[in-house]
C-alpha cells in the first residue's frame, strides 16, 4: 500500500486541492497525496473557506484518476467513511458523518472533505481534499463555539501524516469499487450517518424546497420525500 502513491509535503501552499489542480503536470498517475502545514487559502464546500490550525492539524489532498472513462463513482462519502474507519481505528473516537462530506463529534465539527473534478481528455482526475482537526486547541471566533479536535475530545496529540496514511489505507481500496455504493458500504454509513429523518432544503425544478430524507441511494444521493409526498433524488442539500 505504501508504494501505490506518492506523497508531496508542503510547509505552506494556498490550498492542497488548487495545487493538484493547478498542476496538471502530476496528473500521469493514478493516486498522489499532498499535505501541508500550512493552507493560507483553504477551501470548503459552497465557497466557504476552512481554518486549519497551522502545523497542529491536517490537511491534505489525494489525486485519484479513475481508471478509462469511470466516473469515479460516490468519492465524497467513500472519503467519508474511510477518515470515519481511520480515525476509529487510530483513536477509539466515533465520530459521526454528516451528508455528504462533514465528520462531527457531539454536534461540533471536527473535519470535512472537498472533492473536485477536472475533465482531462476522455476521463477525469478527481482531488480528494480532507482537512482534520487534530491537535488544535483554540479556533477562530467565528466557528469557536462549532468545532473541535480530536485533542480537545481525547486530551491527546496525534500525529498528523499517520493519520493521513491510515485514511489513504481505507480509501484507496475503496476507490477502486464500482460506481455506486455498495450494499457494505451503504450498511456502514447507515450506521455512522446522520441523514435520514432529517428535513432538508434543496433546490428541484429551479425552485427552492424543503422535505424530508428517506435514504441513500447507491449514487450517494439523498432520497427526499417533498411536502406532497413525493420522492425526488437530491445531490446537493442543506439540513435545516
Ligand atoms: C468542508 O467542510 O466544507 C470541506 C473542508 C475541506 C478542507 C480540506 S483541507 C485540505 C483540502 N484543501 C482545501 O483547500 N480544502 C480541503
Amino acid at each position: 500500500m505504501e508504494n501505490e502513491y506518492d506523497i508531496i509535503t508542503l510547509d505552506r501552499v494556498d490550498s492542497t486541492n488548487t495545487f493538484l489542480i493547478s498542476r496538471r503536470d502530476l496528473w500521469d498517475r493514478q493516486f498522489l497525496m499532498v499535505r501541508a502545514d500550512t493552507q493560507t487559502g483553504g477551501r470548503g464546500r459552497l465557497g466557504r473557506g476552512w481554518h486549519q490550525d497551522p502545523g497542529k492539524d491536517l490537511a491534505f489532498s489525494m489525486l485519484y484518476r479513475p481508471p478509462g472513462k469511470r466516473t469515479g463513482g460516490p468519492v465524497t462519502l467513500r472519503a467519508g467513511l474511510a477518515a470515519w474507519n481511520a480515525l476509529f481505528g487510530h483513536t477509539g473516537i466515533g465520530l459521526r458523518l454528516k451528508w455528504p462530506n462533514d465528520l462531527y463529534f457531539d454536534g461540533k465539527k471536527l473535519g470535512g472533505i472537498l472533492c473536485e473534478a477536472v475533465p482531462d481528455g476522455d476521463g477525469r482526475v478527481i482531488v480528494i481534499g480532507i482537512g482534520i482537526n487534530v491537535n488544535a486547541v483554540d479556533f477562530p471566533r467565528d466557528i469557536r463555539d462549532s468545532s473541535v479536535s480530536l485533542k480537545l475530545v481525547s486530551g491527546g496529540d496525534f500525529a498528523v501524516e499517520t493519520i493521513m496514511k491510515e485514511i489513504a489505507t481505507f480509501l484507496v481500496p475503496s476507490l477502486d469499487g464500482p460506481d455506486f455504493l455498495t450494499e457494505t458500504e451503504l450498511k456502514a454509513l447507515a450506521e455512522i450517518m446522520d441523514a435520514v429523518g432529517h428535513r432538508v432544503f434543496f433546490a428541484h425544478g429551479g425552485e427552492k424546497r424543503i422535505g424530508v430524507v428517506t435514504g441513500i441511494s447507491e449514487s450517494g444521493r439523498l432520497d427526499v420525500m417533498t411536502e406532497s409526498g413525493r420522492t425526488v433524488s437530491v445531490d446537493d442539500a442543506v439540513f435545516c
